[in-house]
C-alpha cells in the first residue's frame, strides 16, 4: 500500500482566495473587488530593463543570492527608507512567497511554535505547517487590530520560535501604532523569539506617522529580525516574482540555504530591472489609492457595515456578521446574486469578515460599490 504523503501538508487547502476569485471569473460580468494585484502596468525602465538584459544575454545562472548590483542597490534603497542591511545581508527572492518560505524553512524545527496576530494573510499558516511547526493565533480585533502587550505575551510559551507582524495589514490595511511596536520589541526581548516583519506594503501608506519595527531594532534585537518586501505591490510586479529578504548574520545564511535548496536563484535578466524599479518613485499611486480608499468608507458607511479605517495598502475588512450571514456565505451570495465578488474573513482566519480590494479602475470600483449596497440593503 502507498504511504502517506506529507501529512502536515494533506492538512492545508489551496488557497480560499483563488477559489473566490475563480467563483467570479466564472459569473459572468462580475466585479472582482478580490485580488491583491495592483491593475497598474510595471514602470517602462522596469519593462526596459529586462528587454535590454535579455538582449546583452543575461540568460545564465546568476549567483545564488541576486547579483552583487542588486544588493547593493537593495541595501541603499532600505536605507534610505531608515532600515539598515549590509548587501551581504540581503537575498534576492522569487517574490516575497519565497522569502517567507525561505525565513520560516530556515527558522522553525518541527514542534515549534509562530504567532500569527489575525486577521493574517494566509501564507503564514501554510508555511509553518508545511514546516511541522504549529501556528498559534492571536485574535487582534477586540484590540481594533492592534498587538497588546499582555494578551501577545499570553500566546508565548518555551516552544515559540517566532512572531509574524503584518504592517500595513493584508487583509485590515491597518498599519501598527508605536505602541504596537512597543509591544513586539518588549515581547521578542524578553523572549528571545524571532519577528518577521512582512513589510511588502511599506509603500502604501495613507496616513503621516507610519513606523516600521525593522527601522526601530537596536544592536541587540537585529539578530532576531527578518524583513520580508516585495516588487509587486508597491511597483505593480506582480508577475515578475522578484522580492527579497534581509536578516543579520547569522540567520541571512541559513536562509540562503533554504533559497538554494528550493529555488537557487531569482530569476537573471530579472535582476536589473529590479535595480530600475528601486529608482522609480512610486507614491504618485498613493493619492488615487486614497482617494479609493475613501470611496469605499463613505460607501461602507453607508450600508453600515463597520470597518476598521485602514491606513495603508489596497483592502478595507468590514464586519458582516450582522447580516446573520455567515462570511462564505456572504461571498457566495454576493458573487451569485449581486455580481460583486470579496474574500471571506475565513481566509483570514478571520470569519466574521469580509476583504474589499480596491486596487482596481475606479469605474469598476464605483460600480462594485453600488452591487454590493444593493446586495447589502436586499438582505
Ligand atoms: C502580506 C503579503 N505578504 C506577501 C505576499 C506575497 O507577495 P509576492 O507577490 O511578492 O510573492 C502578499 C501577496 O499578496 C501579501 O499580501
Amino acid at each position: 500500500m502507498r504511504k502517506s504523503t506529507n501529512e502536515a501538508l494533506a492538512t492545508l487547502e489551496p488557497s480560499g482566495i483563488r477559489r473566490f476569485s475563480a467563483l467570479a471569473a466564472q459569473t459572468p460580468g462580475c466585479i472582482a473587488l478580490a485580488l491583491g494585484e495592483p491593475e497598474f502596468d510595471s514602470p517602462t525602465s522596469v519593462r526596459e530593463g529586462a528587454k535590454s538584459a535579455l538582449d546583452l544575454g543575461q540568460t545564465h545562472y546568476p549567483p545564488n543570492n541576486g547579483t552583487d548590483e542588486l544588493r547593493r542597490a537593495l541595501s541603499v534603497y532600505m536605507a534610505r527608507q531608515g532600515v539598515s542591511y549590509a548587501p551581504d545581508e540581503v537575498i534576492a527572492t522569487v517574490g516575497a512567497t519565497e522569502a517567507l518560505a525561505a525565513a520560516f524553512a530556515a527558522l522553525l524545527n518541527p514542534g515549534d511554535e509562530v504567532v500569527i496576530p489575525t486577521p493574517a494573510f494566509g501564507l503564514y499558516q501554510s508555511l509553518v505547517v508545511m514546516n511541522h511547526a504549529t501556528p498559534v493565533y492571536l485574535d487582534t480585533a477586540p484590540f481594533a487590530f492592534q498587538l497588546d502587550e499582555e494578551a501577545l505575551s499570553a500566546c508565548v510559551t518555551p516552544r515559540t520560535k517566532a512572531l509574524v507582524i503584518t504592517s500595513p495589514n493584508n487583509p485590515t490595511g491597518c498599519v501598527l501604532a508605536p505602541a504596537s511596536l512597543d509591544a513586539v520589541v518588549n515581547v521578542a526581548r524578553a523572549h528571545g523569539i524571532y519577528v518577521v516583519c512582512d513589510d511588502v506594503y511599506n509603500r502604501l501608506v495613507y496616513e503621516p506617522g507610519y513606523e516600521r519595527l525593522a527601522a526601530r531594532v537596536d544592536k541587540d534585537l537585529r539578530e532576531q529580525v527578518v524583513v520580508v518586501e516585495s516588487f509587486s505591490k508597491p511597483w505593480a510586479m506582480t508577475g515578475w516574482r522578484m522580492g527579497w529578504v534581509a536578516a543579520a548574520h547569522p540567520v541571512i545564511d541559513q536562509i540562503a540555504k533554504a533559497h538554494q535548496f528550493t529555488v537557487s536563484s531569482a530569476v537573471s535578466f530579472c535582476m536589473p530591472a529590479a535595480a530600475r524599479a528601486l529608482e522609480f518613485d512610486p507614491s504618485h499611486q498613493l493619492d488615487t489609492y486614497r482617494a479609493r480608499r475613501d470611496r469605499v468608507l463613505a460607501q461602507l458607511a453607508y450600508m453600515g457595515l463597520p470597518v476598521v479605517e485602514p491606513a495603508g495598502a489596497f483592502y478595507a475588512f468590514p464586519r458582516v456578521e450582522q447580516t446573520g450571514l455567515s462570511s462564505n456565505e456572504f461571498c457566495e451570495r454576493a458573487i451569485r446574486e449581486a455580481g460583486v465578488a470579496l474574500v471571506p474573513g475565513t481566509c483570514f482566519n478571520a470569519p466574521g469578515y469580509v476583504r474589499l480590494s480596491y486596487c482596481i479602475a475606479d469605474d469598476d470600483l464605483d460600480e462594485g460599490l453600488r452591487r454590493l449596497g444593493s446586495f447589502v440593503a436586499g438582505l
